[in-house]
């Protein structure tokens, strides 16, 4: 029996349960993926404890991607048993199968493994969406990027180097700036030496960033407002130090524009979106030059201590749960 991990009642990850489950027949137009790897992402802990915008009904199972092989198909065209697929869900991912639909599917880029299939799409789409579709990033400017050792940090930093950008990276550790200059970063700032605001008037000889990639909030994106360029866009990724309040009077005087930025969201109100961005990041990852960083692959029952490890700020990168 496959089995999966179940969010019964919400609340921390030691809360969730690993359990068989029944297989559901497919559906016409379904396919069933046995998974191999699945991705961690911050919003599977929050979804969990109920603090995330979607709250799917209980039971559910976390987990929003995942790679792995067709096994069975029900009338969906274009994909036969065999295929080796990356799945983008909601939720569900957590779990040794998935049935899915053929618009939750693409073919796994020929230079990853399962685990490295598992880890893209959340972290490289949300990074893509956010400087091309909403910042409108150009070669030449200086990209500043918060939560630089995480998911989609370090996403944008890989990302932001490919579109020509100077990328600024700002993490909490030397192994995580290190990391990101690995990937791609010009230049690195620890939060706890100097004030970042001031490392980037430094390193921009005063001029400060043209785009703000702020995974982390709270008073880094208030402190971000006082190291823009005029014409600055400030992205709103994500809250994980704190929703940042915004001092209006500063956004005017750099003729700045705060972008909140919702990849999923966006694609779900114009498919159109996405075929760009899929087009770009599956050319970029078989060219090799982009490719998740994986700090830990854990098996699939140690779940909550993977989950503790983005909690803990301890992944660099990218977290998997293998299953096979
Ligand atoms: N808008 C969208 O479409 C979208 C899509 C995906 C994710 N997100 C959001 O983006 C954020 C980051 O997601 P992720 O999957 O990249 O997470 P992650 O891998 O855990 O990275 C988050 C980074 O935030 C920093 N951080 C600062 N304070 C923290 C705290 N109290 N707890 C944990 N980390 C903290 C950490 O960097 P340092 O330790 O170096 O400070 C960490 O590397 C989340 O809020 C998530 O919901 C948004």
């Amino acid at each position: 029996m496959p089995r999966a991990v179940v969010c019964r009642e919400l609340g921390p990850p030691e809360k969730l349960t690993l359990e068989d489950v029944a297989r559901a027949p497919l559906e016409p137009g379904q396919v069933r993926v046995a998974i191999h790897a699945a991705g961690l992402n911050f919003p599977d802990i929050l979804m969990a404890a109920g603090a995330y915008q979607l709250k799917p009904p209980l039971p559910f199972t976390p987990g929003m991607e995942a790679a792995g092989d067709v096994i069975e198909v029900a009338g969906a065209d274009g994909f036969h048993p065999g295929d080796k697929v990356i799945v983008k869900a909601r939720f569900g991912c957590y779990a040794d199968e998935i049935i899915a639909a053929p618009d939750q599917l693409m073919p796994l880029p020929l230079t990853f493994d399962y685990a490295q299939g598992a880890a893209f799409l959340a972290a490289h789409g949300t990074a893509w969406h956010a400087l091309h579709d909403r910042a409108r990033i150009a070669p030449g400017e200086v990209l500043l990027v918060h939560g630089a050792g995480g998911g989609v940090g370090l996403a944008a930093v890989e990302l932001g180097k490919v579109a020509g950008a100077t990328v600024i990276a700002c993490a909490s550790s030397e192994e995580k700036l290190e990391v990101a200059k690995q990937r791609g970063a010009d230049h690195g700032v620890l939060y706890g030496r100097e004030p970042f605001k001031d490392a980037v008037k430094r390193i921009t000889d005063g001029r400060g960033a043209d785009v703000v990639f702020d995974p982390v909030g709270g008073p880094i994106f208030e402190d971000s407002l006082r190291c823009i360029a005029w014409g600055a866009r400030l992205l709103v990724i994500g809250f994980t130090g704190g929703v940042g309040v915004a001092k209006t009077n500063l956004i005017l005087i750099k003729g700045a524009s705060v972008l909140g930025v919702r990849a999923g969201e966006a694609v779900r109100k114009n498919p159109a979106l996405n075929v760009a961005r899929m087009a770009d990041l599956t050319r970029l990852a078989n060219e090799r030059r982009i490719s998740p960083n994986i700090s830990h692959r854990l098996p699939l029952e140690d779940y909550a201590k993977a989950m503790r490890l983005l909690m803990d700020r301890r992944a660099i990168g990218r977290v998997v749960l293998e299953m096979h």
